[in-house]
């Protein structure tokens, strides 16, 4: 069970485009792990997650190349982390099924991911309820000790985590309990409407949207009415909460000063953000462009990723299904 390097992992669906909640939760993050020598990352792109609400097929393929080439122009480097489509991974399914031999239904029934999708008037299927067995098999296949994600995925996080010391309890030792890695600073990203920024809701801000459309995006996001003379708190501010995503330390003691003093207005900040974004991304965006004309490579890419992955996923499902007394 030892590994030399330590695995990271995490994945993202292709259920729709990506956006500043994605990239600070989750990506960010998760790219900047890939530069320690010690750390092996695997990240892929969930398209039998992304399954759960019924895409259009065409769309779903779409989608899948979007995130892989998002990844790619956001700085992942092929040579050093493996890239790949979970479907590619045919033992996910096998490992999937053990897992839910063990999983109490209590378990599923908990979940908030689950119960708010449900609580907005979603019928689900049983694939969405299951969707955390599927999410720890993605995890426990690949002996991974560390997940980086937004918070929204901590309790995904424990499911995984319960279900690999409970097969541990049954089976003996066999699978390796991960631990998640959330940032405090990122973990819940405001959208527009100042709820979590999310695909399903219409309230985000793309990595790489046309960037006039961004601009009057970001001149949508709301604000409480306090005028501008007034003092205002930078803390209750979802202006604020995005503008320090991008901005450097110093930067972010003066705006919070600006904020304190009044004399700052709104659409100040939001013009701030604006250049921000254009000019954080826009290396990245080049270089999408460019991965973006070469198809050919960007399957590559995956198709190498996959490769990889699956001999380690291989190895594991064997030490699996010969503990439960199936091989
Ligand atoms: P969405 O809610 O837009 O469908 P996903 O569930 O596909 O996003 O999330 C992919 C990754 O991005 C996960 O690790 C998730 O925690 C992270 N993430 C998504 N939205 C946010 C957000 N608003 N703030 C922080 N992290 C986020
Ligand atoms: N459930 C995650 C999300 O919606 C995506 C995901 C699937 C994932 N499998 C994973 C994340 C394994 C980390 C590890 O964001």
């Amino acid at each position: 069970m030892t590994v030399s390097k330590r695995r990271v992992l995490s994945g993202i669906q292709p259920s729709g485009t990506l956006h500043l909640g994605n990239y600070f939760g989750m990506m960010k993050p998760a790219l900047e792990m890939q530069a320690d020598p010690d750390n092996q990352c695997f990240y892929f792109i969930a398209d039998y997650h992304a399954l759960t609400q019924t895409p259009d097929p065409e769309l779903l393929r779409k989608r899948g190349r979007e995130v892989a080439l998002d990844f790619l122009a956001c700085g992942l480097d092929p040579e050093r982390t493996v890239l790949f489509r979970q479907s590619d991974i045919a033992e996910i399914m096998q490992l999937t099924w053990v897992l839910s031999c063990l999983t109490p239904l209590g378990l599923l029934e908990r979940c908030h991911s689950y119960k708010d999708k449900v609580s907005r008037g979603l019928i689900p299927n049983a694939g969405l309820f299951n969707y955390p067995i599927l999410m720890a098999a993605d995890i426990l296949i690949y002996d991974s000790h560390l997940v980086p994600v937004g918070r929204d995925q901590k309790q995904h996080l424990e499911v995984t985590r319960d279900l690999a010391q409970k097969f541990n309890h049954q089976y003996g030792e066999c699978l390796l309990v991960p631990e998640a890695i959330i940032r405090d600073e990122t973990a819940v990203v405001p959208g527009l409407d100042g709820q979590k920024m999310s695909k399903s809701y219409d309230n985000y801000i793309e990595i790489f949207g046309d960037e006039k459309a961004v601009r009057k995006k970001i001149m949508r996001i709301k604000t409480d009415s306090t005028p501008v003379e007034e003092p205002k708190n930078p803390d209750r501010c979802n202006l604020f909460a995005i503008y320090k995503l991008f901005a450097a330390p110093a930067e972010i003691r003066e705006m919070r000063a600006a904020y304190e003093r009044g004399g700052l207005g709104y659409g100040q900040v939001k013009q701030a953000i604006f250049e921000k974004y254009r000019e954080h991304f826009a290396a990245a965006r080049q270089r999408r462009l460019s991965l973006a004309a070469n198809p050919e490579q960007l399957e590559e890419i995956l198709r190498a990723g996959a490769e990889k992955a699956r001999a380690v996923a291989q190895k594991v499902l064997h030490r699996v299904l010969t503990a439960v007394g199936i091989k």
